[in-house]
Parts: structure tokens; sequence; C-alpha cells
């Protein structure tokens, strides 16, 4: 192990307060823990001055600071670049944290957005409010009809941005078809593939450059962590127009006359360097250690959750379909779905979020969903308990009628998320509180 240091001798003779601090601990041994560890570290011992220096010149790779990286971190980046089969991966504090680093690599002030109008409701926030006070415009287009959004492309135009599938309708878009379309324009194609999950869609076989990830979701698993990834295809050609991207093929005066594209250490994504170098270093937004291990550990068991999930939610979804007081399921699985053919060409399976309307009025949305006893109300997915919500009046109750009409929500749908129970204890916990619609409705 060439990264081992001599025991330095001189500490016997240390007191010990200087032993509080030092003894037992050799930063430069490895420890052949089987499980990760969790790095609960602020910053980390350089080698030597040298190395130091080159290392904060990103001349050299090495642990810096746990603002722009961690071991245990690294292990997720790592993890999650060989489940997506990308170039390299940015593990940040959550999924929000993802999008906005990712798309901040790409735009700035001035620059344009092309996105769906079917997007998670804090993307909408982001994208839609936060991105407008910082000069950044957008335009929000149903992801369904790329000609539309070729159109609506400018020489401003940055990024193109979709979920694989949405939250909370699951619809899915023809990610191949927008790929295409945003690249003969020369605009990246940013896939938020939360819900689907490396377990069901693999973006970057489906031509995306960037893919962004709330791990808090079913990469966690458990609902107990917040996080966010960002994993570079290494696609994108930014040097093929040099002028448009000068983040990553200028020589950049903050960096010592770096230029992204060409100066990084071999294997090293520029795209992902940057975005670390830059707004993970300036924003903050960095994840624990704590946080990236149990995401980690969630990871672990990502397959066999999502197949038992997807296997559940059919289920369920074939249960409500059949309900007198059900009058839409929005679950692609389902062959009355209009996606479900792209749903069987694109997904292993569809994803157990989905939502349906009831066939009653607003009134007794709430009534149904407090006589649920296993649907935890929550504002999350992905978790190992099943979640039920209603998306106008808490995830994306800053939609406008127009913008919830457009995302295909009415003020009657409930999204459920379905976690590992019995399916049948879930279907039987719905129809029992669908009961009370049809009780209170025939009253
Ligand atoms: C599809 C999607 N993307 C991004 C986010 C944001 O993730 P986080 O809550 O981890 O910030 C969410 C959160 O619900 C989401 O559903």
């Amino acid at each position: 192990m060439s990264e081992q240091r001599e025991p330095d001798d001189d500490r016997v003779e240390w007191a010990s307060s200087t032993h509080q601090v030092h003894a037992g601990y050799e930063p430069w041994t490895r420890q052949n823990s089987s499980v990760v560890p969790i790095y609960q570290t602020a910053s980390y011992e350089f080698e030597n001055h040298e190395a130091a220096r080159d290392i904060f010149a990103l001349k050299r790779l090495g642990n810096l600071y746990s603002r722009t990286g961690n071991p245990t971190n690294a292990v997720l980046e790592r993890r999650i670049t060989a489940l997506d089969g990308g170039a390299g991966a940015l593990a940040l504090a959550s999924g929000q944290a993802a999008t906005t680093v990712a798309l901040l690599s790409l735009v700035r002030t001035g620059q344009h957005i092309v996105a769906s109008n079917r997007l998670y409701g804090g993307t909408v926030d982001l994208i839609g409010d936060t991105f407008a006070d910082f000069g950044i415009d957008a335009s929000f287009l149903d992801p369904s009809d790329p000609a539309a959004w070729a159109e609506a492309t400018t020489g401003r135009t940055r990024a193109w941005f979709v979920e694989s599938v949405d939250n909370p309708l699951g619809t899915v878009p023809d990610l191949r078809a927008l790929a295409d379309a945003a690249h003969a324009l020369g605009v990246p194609f940013v896939v938020d593939n939360t819900v689907a999950t490396p377990a069901l869609l693999r973006p970057i076989r489906h031509g995306a450059d960037i893919v962004v990830y709330s791990a808090t979701k079913f990469l966690g698993g458990h609902g107990n962590a917040l996080a966010g990834l960002v994993v570079d295809a290494g696609t994108f050609d930014f040097l093929a127009s040099p002028q448009r991207w000068p983040q990553f093929t200028a020589p950049s005066e903050r960096f010592g006359g770096l230029v992204f594209a060409t100066d990084l250490p071999e294997g090293t994504s520029p795209f992902i360097a940057y975005a670390r170098a830059k707004y993970a270093h300036d924003l903050g937004p960095a994840l624990s250690a704590h946080s990236a291990f149990l995401i980690l550990q969630g990871i672990e068991t990502l397959e066999l959750r999502v197949r038992r999930q997807t296997e559940s939610a059919l289920a369920v979804a074939v249960a409500l379909e059949r309900h007198p007081k059900v009058a839409r399921v929005h679950f692609a699985g389902l062959p009355s779905h209009p996606d479900h053919r792209r749903a069987l060409a694109q997904l292993a399976a569809a994803p157990a979020v989905f939502s349906f309307d009831l066939r009653a009025e607003e009134d007794e949305v709430g009534p149904f969903i407090d006589r649920l006893r296993l649907f935890s109300l929550a504002a999350n997915i992905g978790d190992a308990r099943s979640l039920v919500v209603h998306p106008a009046t808490t995830t994306h109750s800053r939609f406008t009628a127009a913008q919830l009409a457009a995302a295909g929500i009415s003020r009657s749908t409930i999204r459920l998320s379905i976690g590992l129970e019995d399916p049948a204890d879930l279907v039987a916990d719905l129809e029992q509180a669908l009961l009370r619609v049809e009780e209170r409705t025939a009253a």
C-alpha cells in the first residue's frame, strides 16, 4: 500500500491532549472495512505543500475539502456513474441542488432553457421563478411535441430539460426523439431520472447528455435522507462550438488559465469538474457523508425493491381502474394508458409512482385521504412505505389553473407511491377508503 506512512515514533511523547486528537488514526492507512466507511470529515490532510497546491489548481486529483467532495460521496458518485453508464458524477445535498448545479453549469444570465410542462413542482419553481430572478428564461412545453421544442429554441438556448417519467402523472416522453432534436440544434439534453431510476431506465442509452436524480426517492428508498446526483454521459461535445460554451472551452482566469474541456487529468469529466469546482464550491450544497452512506445502502437493494414495487403498483392500478369511484388511472403499465407502448419499449416496467382521478368533487379528496390507514400522507415518493398526496394542494399547489391543466393534473387527482407492503393489503386499504367516498356521495 503505497499510501501508507511509517508510524511516527515521536508521537508516544505527546501529551494526552495531543493524543486526544491524533492517537489511533493514521490518515494514510487503508482500513479493510467491508462496508463503505463514513468519512465524517470536513477537510483532508495533504501529503505535502506541492500536493495541496496542485489539488487546488485542479492539476492533480485528490480530496480537498468536503464541500467539493468526500471519499464516501465519491463511492456514491462512482456507483451511479456505473449504473447509468456515464463518464462521471457529482453528489449533492438534494435533488433540487442537483438540478440547480447541473443547469447553472450550462445556462447563464441572458440565456434560455426549454423544459417540459410536466415537471415536479419544485423544479418548476426553480426554473420558472428563481432562475427568472437571475435573468434565465424558460419555455415550458409539452414533451410529446419535439417540433414545438425545436421551434422555441433560439441562439440563447443552452439546455432542454425533461423528466423521463413525470411526477405525478407517470407519462413517458419519447427520449430519443427529444435527444435527437436537441442535438440537431447543438443543445444538451438533461433528463431527471428520479422516478424511473437506473433500475428501469438508463437515459444515456436514449440520448441524455446529463442525468439528474433526487436520490432521496427510490435510490435511497427508505425516506431517511436527502441527496441529489448529477451524472455526465460525456457525450456532449462542447468543443464543437467553443464560442457557445466559454465555461468549458476558454481559459478560466479563476482557475489559473485552465481550460476545462482540454486541461484536466485523464478520465475527468470536464462538466462534472466544472460543476464541482464552481457551483458545489460557491453555492455550498454539500452532501453529508452520513447521508451518502444511507443512499449507498439503499442502492444495494434498488433492483429488488423496484421490482417488487412496480409489480405491486400494477396490481393496485388494475384494482383502481375497475373501481366505480375512480374516473381514470394514470399508470403507464395499463394497456389503457396512452403511453403504454412507449413505456414497454423504453422502461423495464412502469414506475411505482402514479396518480388516479377520483370520480367525485374535490371535497371528497380530504375524507378519502384521511380514511386511509396504510398509505402515509407525505410529500415524498420512492419510500419503503406507501405514500399518498393531493398534488393540487401540496406538491403542485403553486401551479396556476392553466399550469395544472397543461400538466394533466385535476383537482381530484391523487398521487400514490407504492411501497413494500403486501399489495393485497394496499388494495384493501384503498377500497375501504373509496367505500367512504361512495357512502358520502350516495348520502
Ligand atoms: C422528479 C423529482 N425531481 C427532483 C426532486 C427534488 O428532489 P429533493 O426533494 O431531493 O430536493 C423531486 C422531489 O420530489 C422530484 O420528485
